[in-house]
């Protein structure tokens, strides 16, 4: 089975990244092939470029190596890399009817916040459907916000293959279900747009003040406290196993400590959890013409697929003659 992955170099990755996303990606490539690509071209819709870009992703590529993406197993490369996508795009714009993309909630979310839409935003749905048909994937993990672009992929591909027969495969979109919301330092969903995030490689003191800052119940430090709605705790479960969660539990239930010892609990959790990350993350660091190696040999790997499929289009659209 083949499971397709598309990430947006954003910046610094936070802990709900990690247990709503890049945690299933590691596990999945233990058994299926894996396919994952920056998506540089597409941050360009929402206006990082030049040098900016550059370094995001670098970034993008760097965490994700150092958090365990593993070259041997997956197919991990910089979407730039392989050009055949754009031309794949082009060829999947004649398929796509206006209306299709009029309906696209990335582009009327942000006009009707009365963001002035440039072209690139309101294509991009085209630009993921070529990024998901050139590699014919059975499965596109996503979050919610991404389904209704699978299945604009699924529409585009019908469109070209009524046309031009049984080509492009048609891709089917899974939602991790048992994936649970991560919140925030403030109780809604963590989210850099919300500024509540906790970084997985920040700096070990700005960790604990960002932690520290965890809103939590005001209760006398004698009192039992309550575990299940508390943020601190449900943020230690993501990195506890069971017998570690009951023995949390106990300190709240038993009183005579504060939420300011649970979150230095935390902090050292999350600090402990995220070492041996960290250490490859310094490595590649300081190795950065490596990780360039690594995308380098992972778009040659991707061209391999996207070659001999952007052959066939070419020749049934009449485009080589
Ligand atoms: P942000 O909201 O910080 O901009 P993104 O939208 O870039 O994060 O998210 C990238 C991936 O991480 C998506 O697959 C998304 O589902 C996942 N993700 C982000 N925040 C959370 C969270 N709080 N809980 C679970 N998963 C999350
Ligand atoms: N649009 C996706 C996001 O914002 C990233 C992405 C681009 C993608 N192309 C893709 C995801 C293809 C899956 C498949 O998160």
């Amino acid at each position: 089975m083949r499971v397709f992955t598309g990430i947006q170099p954003s910046g610094d990755l936070h802990i709900g990244n990690y247990f709503g996303s890049i945690k299933q990606m590691v596990e999945a490539q233990q058994n299926a092939e894996t396919f994952a690509f920056i998506a540089n071209y597409h941050a360009m819709s929402s206006g990082n470029g030049g040098e900016k870009l550059a370094g995001l992703t670098m970034q993008a590529a760097t965490d994700f190596l150092s958090l365990g993406i593993d070259p041997n197993k997956s197919t991990f490369w910089v979407q730039s890399d392989v050009k055949e996508v754009l031309e794949l795009y082009w060829v999947l714009s004649a398929f796509t009817p206006m209306g299709l993309l009029e309906r696209a909630h990335s582009y009327k979310d942000k006009t009707a916040k009365g963001i002035s839409a440039n072209h690139s935003l309101f294509s991009y749905p085209v630009l993921m459907a070529a990024d998901i048909l050139l590699f014919s994937p059975e499965i596109v993990p996503v979050g919610k916000d991404q389904i209704q672009h699978v299945e604009i992929a699924r529409d585009i591909a019908i469109k070209f293959n009524n046309e031009y027969g049984d080509i492009l495969k048609l891709p089917e979109f899974k939602i991790e279900e048992s994936v649970a919301t991560v919140p925030g330092t403030d109780g809604q969903k963590m989210s850099k747009s919300y500024k509540n995030t906790i970084n997985i490689f920040g700096e070990e003191k700005a960790q604990l003040k960002v932690i520290k800052k965890i809103v939590t119940e005001n209760v006398p430090l004698e009192e039992p406290k309550e575990y299940e709605n508390c943020n601190v705790y449900n943020m230690a479960k993501l990195f506890l196993n069971n017998q570690e969660c009951i023995a949390l539990q106990n300190r709240y239930k038993s009183g005579g400590e504060g939420h300011g010892h649970f979150k230095l609990h935390l902090a050292d959790v999350i600090w402990e959890y995220f070492r041996p990350y960290r250490e490859k993350r310094e490595y590649y660091m300081k190795n950065q013409d490596e990780v360039r190696e690594i995308l380098h040999l992972g778009a040659q790997k991707a061209k391999e697929v996207a070659s001999p499929m952007m052959e066939t289009i070419r020749s049934v659209t009449g485009i080589s003659y």
